[in-house]
């Protein structure tokens, strides 16, 4: 039967939010705060324990209610609730999307093809605690009696960000006597920075592989079991210094690893959506099984939420309308994210991945060309340090770019009093950023400063960048699991009003393939038909420079 639904930009609530944008053009957000006094306390939203400020963009009730039209036509609960009963809306790679099972409490029964998985889930979650005690304990030995000191973690992608961030926001809750390192890169300087300083006797490597055929990670994993057995000699060590994280139970034993010590998932845990499934493991040795299980729940209060909440009220549709409202209407092309916090250094890089591997798509679910924009450029670092690096695009430079800003209430972890003390001059910019970008400063202000005419357009503040902000007392490892679940669900919400399938990845696979093409010609100097001419070039220059 011929698909008779319109097509997204033919849909009457996309025309309705076109013609509003028309029409709401000139309007500053200095305005909107002047004429509606309670614009702050109502556009404030509060899930769990992350309090969330949106009344600094360029809405009103209108436009949250024209949003909202969109995402009753585009049938987003009805999607949302399809993926929480389990059911195959991947459907190029007809599979479920069951990560919320990975947090689901005991008892709770959620079906893949006829099955609960919630039990496997839970019995995969108590081996991960058993072992995680023995390593903390010192109970797991190494091949020659030694205590295990450092866990490196091998895996990237979804096998690598995911713990990699957790356990860099995590730190202040990790057992500080275990050296814990990621290694993701096939450069070899990776793994060699990695282990350069570690002792093999005192070294359990931990193979992070949803597929267990990556070859980043094989090569990295192989280059660690040779570093291991040059020192430890014998092949039986490698069950005692290697345990697997792995969908793939046939590719761990043929690696050599012994499959009781491989800790399972299931083809229902997208690589991006898994690092509270097995491949938290790393992250579980380091903060130990109840910080890790207080993270999980962390992550289903907000899935509840996100479950449950009516649509006025429900923070993950809420994110995902604001996204959709500049990416498809203002032509903003980016999104940053901005924590206001040391420990989420690298949480923006793991959510480069959650948003541009889902909503990096140009063709719908029934593989027709959009046209309209998709996923957003997803970028940021730490707050304070972009303020002295590239701020000054986004305060005045010629692009709209939406950002979060996220900070906590109080400092977490063993500061010194006067360390802590810093906490409110931290906290200080994230308010003054979020302000100097909605309100700007007016040339009137400027000249009223008595700065000389000729340099009042240089010293002027359009503002009208619009920010959330999002608050949480402290940075624990719930209120970790509640932010990964916000956006986690945020993404969810995008790719269904764009129609695109948001849990595949198919465009990663291409360049996966080219290089295993070329990789004989740099090393054996092989003809590689079919190379074009610009790469024939540049791999001669390579082998020409290359010292052996
Ligand atoms: O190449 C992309 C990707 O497939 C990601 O989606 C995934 O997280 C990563 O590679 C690693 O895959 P695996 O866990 O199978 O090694």
């Amino acid at each position: 039967m011929p698909d008779t639904t319109p097509r997204l930009t033919n849909r009457p609530q996309w025309t309705a939010l076109e013609d509003h944008r028309a029409a709401q053009r000139q309007v500053h957000l200095r305005d909107l705060f002047a004429t509606d006094p309670g614009r702050a306390r109502r556009y404030t939203a509060r899930v769990g324990d992350l309090h969330i400020d949106y009344s600094k963009h360029l809405i009103t009730d209108e436009t949250l209610a024209l949003l909202q039209e969109l995402a009753t036509a585009t049938d987003v609960f009805g999607q949302r609730d399809a993926m929480f009963r389990g059911e195959k809306i991947n459907t190029t790679e007809d599979r479920a999307v069951l990560h919320t099972a990975l947090r689901a409490p005991r008892g709770a029964v959620i079906e893949v093809d006829g099955v609960d998985v919630v039990p496997q889930v839970h019995a995969v979650l108590d081996k991960m605690a058993v072992f995680a005690d023995k390593v903390r304990s010192g109970a797991w030995t190494g091949h020659t009696g030694k205590r295990i000191k450092n866990v490196v973690n091998v895996g990237i992608g979804g096998s690598d960000l995911g713990p990699a961030m957790a356990y860099e926001v995590l730190r202040p809750f990790t057992d500080r006597s275990l050296t814990v390192r990621f290694v993701s890169n096939v450069d070899g300087a990776d793994l060699h920075e990695a282990v350069r300083d570690l002792d093999p006797a005192e070294t359990l490597f931990v193979i992070a592989s949803k597929t267990f055929t990556t070859i980043e990670t094989i090569t990295n994993a192989t280059s660690a079991r040779s570093w291991l057995l040059k020192s430890l000699g014998d092949e039986s060590a490698v069950a005692k210094h290697f345990v697997a994280l792995s969908t793939n139970a046939e590719k761990v034993a043929e690696f050599g690893i012994d499959t009781a010590n491989m800790f399972e998932f299931w083809d229902w845990v997208g690589g991006r959506y898994s690092y509270d499934s097995a491949i938290g493991l790393s992250l579980m040795i380091a903060i130990g099984p109840d910080a890790f299980r207080e993270m999980l729940d962390g992550f289903h209060l907000v899935d509840e939420h996100f479950r449950t909440a009516p649509a006025e009220s429900n923070v993950p549709l809420l994110l995902g309308l604001l996204g959709v409202w500049y990416g498809n209407f203002h032509g903003a092309q980016s999104h940053a994210v901005l924590p206001y916090s040391h420990y989420l250094s690298k949480f923006t890089a793991y959510l480069q991945q959650l948003d541009m591997e889902s909503n990096g798509k140009s063709v719908d679910r029934e593989g027709r060309p959009v046209d309209w924009q998709t996923g957003p450029v997803v970028w940021g670092t730490p707050g304070t340090n972009g303020q002295h690096a590239y701020y000054q695009l986004i305060h005045q430079g010629t692009k709209l770019i939406p950002a979060d800003l996220i900070g906590f209430a109080s400092p977490v972890g063993e500061l010194s009093a006067e360390l802590a003390d810093q906490h409110d001059l931290l906290m200080a910019n994230l308010f003054a950023q979020g302000q100097a970008l909605a309100f700007g400063k007016t040339a009137d202000e400027v000249r009223a400063e008595g700065v000389p005419e000729a340099q009042v357009p240089h010293r002027t503040f359009q503002g009208n960048h619009p920010t959330t902000t999002i608050l949480a007392s402290e940075l624990t490892p719930s209120v970790l699991g509640q932010l990964i679940a916000l956006y986690e669900h945020k993404v969810f919400v995008q790719g269904a009003i764009w129609h695109i399938d948001s849990f595949d990845q198919w465009g990663v696979e291409l360049g996966k393939v080219l290089a295993k093409r070329v990789e004989p010609a740099l090393t054996e100097g092989a003809d590689v038909p079919g190379l074009d001419a610009s790469t024939q070039a540049l791999v001669a220059t390579y082998r020409t420079l290359r010292k052996k």
